[in-house]
């Protein structure tokens, strides 16, 4: 059904807001009440081709401008974003199905993400090494290892951040003076493309910037596999970024990619905060984030007590439409709720008890808690991506930290206990890239380092280590 804002959107490609030479388009719908948002540019292989080359050739000029004039671009842009944050939210919000204050907090987010990574950008420095350090050494020979721009810089976006985690990557691989392919998702991509319709209007030259929508199936091998591309960095799906891994040569990597975060309830924790934080951690943007909580492994002799208080909360969720600001919106697409639901039926049919939730209307799943969850179950080991938590009941910490490092996955973990020590010798156990002693499980404050191991994720991000990311070490020696 189309309403009477739709749009359609172009696409910046050969340094120039431009349709698709083949007129075709993808159609954008709302995942929540099937309305058409917009089209976006069905773009080709062939004018992909000739606007990577433009954006390529484009790098030289700007790696040679001074950082001062990078910043003032990228400080402009943070601005407008401030100052666009409702019409960006009301994009995100139509097109990813998240509720109306997170869409326009994600802007805000990503304006402040890009005025520290400007400024920390001042900060980075190269370092100079003198020849005698090894014996025999030449104290007469200088090497000044500069940090230099990698070249072009391929950056995929997810769904669920369609600006933040877009511009995560872009604002550093600018800032460093790299030029940018960015490949949005396709259900996100029209927030994408006002992101950078902001970066435009903030003066950044427009033939640095590749804006590739698409379809995957058609573009995405061939951008991930072109030569002029000098690295990627991706968000999404631990398959996706095998995949990526599989098909990339000879190039750095940043891959952002799923999580199985267990919370780690002990007997002695502060149960209410346990559960507070754990159904906010858990169910959030009905739990579409790579961050979510997404399993509870929690010891038997507390285990019914803290059961009935998330209970408690999971009932106080609002559930309903972004518009409303409801907490638990529909999923991204009917695929993404029949999985989610395969995995409730799949617990259900082994033996777990649903304590709240399993009620489905389309794509909106309630919020549902699974008790008595055991390694059987599909439920214990996969990611759902949706409004659903197992709990898992041990015995000893020792079970927890087992079952938390047999998963495949190894993004972040929460260990809720008032026994510091204890807490921080579980902590030193997890096979993951962080730990949350009591607090749920997230990748901010942005400025921390965020990264995962095994199957979450390969290289770290943060502000640093995303600008550290987008550089080469270029070394001239002096031999006097
Ligand atoms: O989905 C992956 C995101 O990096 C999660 O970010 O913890 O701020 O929701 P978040």
């Amino acid at each position: 059904m189309a309403t009477k804002t739709e749009q359609s959107v172009k696409t910046l490609i050969h340094g120039e807001w431009n349709v698709s030479e083949s007129g075709k388009s993808v159609e954008i719908s709302s995942p929540h009440n099937g309305e058409t948002i917009g089209q976006v540019p069905s773009l080709s292989q062939e004018e992909l081709e000739a606007s990577i080359k433009k954006t390529a050739a484009a790098q030289s000029t700007w790696g040679e401008k001074s950082i001062q004039e990078r910043g003032e671009i990228l400080k402009k842009w943070a601005e407008i974003l401030e100052e666009r944050k409702e019409e960006i939210g009301e994009s995100i919000m139509l097109e990813v199905a998240k509720k109306r204050s997170s869409a326009v907090s994600e802007v805000s987010r990503t304006a402040e993400y890009i005025r520290y990574t400007v400024e920390e950008a001042f900060r980075l420095d190269g370092s100079v090494k003198r020849g005698d350090g090894f014996k025999g050494g030449n104290p007469n020979k200088i090497g000044l290892a500069e940090k230099t721009p990698r070249g072009t810089i391929l950056a995929i976006g997810p769904f669920n951040y369609p600006v933040n985690l877009s511009a995560s990557k872009i604002a550093p691989a600018l800032m460093q003076g790299n030029s940018v392919i960015f490949k949005p998702a396709t259900q996100g991509a029209i927030s994408g493309i006002k992101l950078i319709e902001a970066l435009i209007d903030a003066g950044l030259p427009s033939d640095l910037v590749t804006v590739a929508t698409g379809r995957g199936s058609v573009i995405g091998d061939f951008l991930v596999q072109h030569p002029e591309v000098d690295m990627i960095t991706f968000t999404g799906g631990t398959a996706t970024g095998r995949h990526i891994a599989d098909l990339s040569s000879m190039i750095p990597l940043v891959l952002e990619l799923g999580g199985k975060d267990p919370a780690i309830v002990l007997k002695d924790a502060d149960l209410d905060k346990a559960a507070k934080e754990i159904v906010a951690g858990a169910y959030s943007y009905s739990g579409q984030r790579c961050t979510a909580i997404k399993r509870v492994l929690v010891q038997n002799e507390k285990a019914d007590e803290l059961v009935s208080k998330i209970t408690d909360q999971v009932n106080g969720l609002s559930v309903g439409m972004p518009e409303d600001d409801a907490t638990v919106t529909p999923l991204i697409n009917d695929k993404s709720a029949d999985y989610v639901q395969s995995l409730i039926d799949d617990a259900k049919e082994k033996g777990a008890t649903v304590v709240t939730g399993d009620k489905r209307e389309g794509n909106l799943l309630y919020p549902t808690l699974l008790d008595h969850v055991t390694s059987d179950m599909k439920i214990a080991w996969e990611e759902p991506f949706g409004p659903v938590l197992p709990i898992i009941r041990i015995s000893e910490s020792e079970e927890a930290v087992r079952l938390a490092n047999e998963s495949d996955y190894g993004l972040q973990a929460s260990v809720f206990s008032t026994d510091m020590d204890k807490a921080i010798g579980i902590a030193q156990k997890l096979e993951v890239g962080t730990v949350q002693l009591n607090a749920k499980t997230e990748r901010g404050p942005d400025h921390f380092p965020f990264l995962g191991v095994k199957g979450s994720g390969l290289g770290v991000q943060g502000i640093r280590e995303s600008l550290e990311s987008v550089v080469r070490d270029k070394v001239t020696v002096i031999n006097m």
